[in-house]
């Protein structure tokens, strides 16, 4: 059975550059979900469509990263049809031997909940909007009210809401380092691999 690792948290919280870090370090596929949603929102037209067709001409787009997008993501991210639609793609990506990290929202709580690791990481408001306004060259405090939009949509949502898993880790990486908190994580997953 392949072994599943699944890592949630709001956005800019380090769980991309986490699951990067543990998927090489073990050897697994690594899939980050939000580049599906931002890529389904970019595409624009019937969002439901869109999830469904989504091909690696989509993935690669190279203004997935942008603020705007992960606001259209956020939008089409509500939409239970556009959910459903993904599902699939998540399910036999993860499958996949010898195992699969994926990163996202619901992971640990709707797409993979008997994953053998649930990470739950995340970072204060302030700490986070810092770390997407260097990586975007914005405004830190223009970042700030970004992330808190894109998060309440996530967390208020009614169809997978941003949440830890019961039974979800939890790495708070505010002050950790990035060495520091991928060596908490690989530490989370040793204690059960
Ligand atoms: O992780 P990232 O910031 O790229 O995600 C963009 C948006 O996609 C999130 O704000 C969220 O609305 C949505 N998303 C989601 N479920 C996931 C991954 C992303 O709803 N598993």
């Amino acid at each position: 059975m392949p072994f599943i690792i699944a890592i949630d948290g709001p956005a800019a919280s380090g769980k991309g550059t986490i699951a990067r870090a543990l998927a090489a370090h073990f050897g697994f596929h690594h899939l980050d979900t939000g580049l599906l949603y931002r890529a389904t929102g970019a595409k624009g037209g019937d969002p439901v469509a869109a999830a469904l067709g989504l091909g690696p001409e989509d993935l690669g787009r190279d203004d997935l990263r942008s603020a705007a997008a992960g606001q259209a993501a956020s939008r089409i991210a509500a939409i239970p049809e556009v959910r459903a639609a993904l599902v699939d793609f998540q399910h036999r990506f993860a499958a996949q031997e010898p195992g699969a990290v994926l990163d996202g929202r619901d992971i640990g709580t709707v797409i993979c909940p008997h994953a053998q690791v649930k990470l739950y990481v995340t970072a204060s408001d302030d700490v986070r909007a810092a770390r997407r306004a260097a990586e975007l060259g914005a405004d830190p405090a223009q970042m700030l009210a970004e992330l808190r939009e894109r998060d309440r949509r996530d967390t208020e949502r009614a169809t997978a809401p941003l949440r830890p898993a019961g039974d979800a880790v939890v790495l708070d990486t505010s002050t950790l380092s990035i060495d520091a908190a991928i060596a908490d994580a690989i530490a989370a997953v040793a204690r059960v691999r």
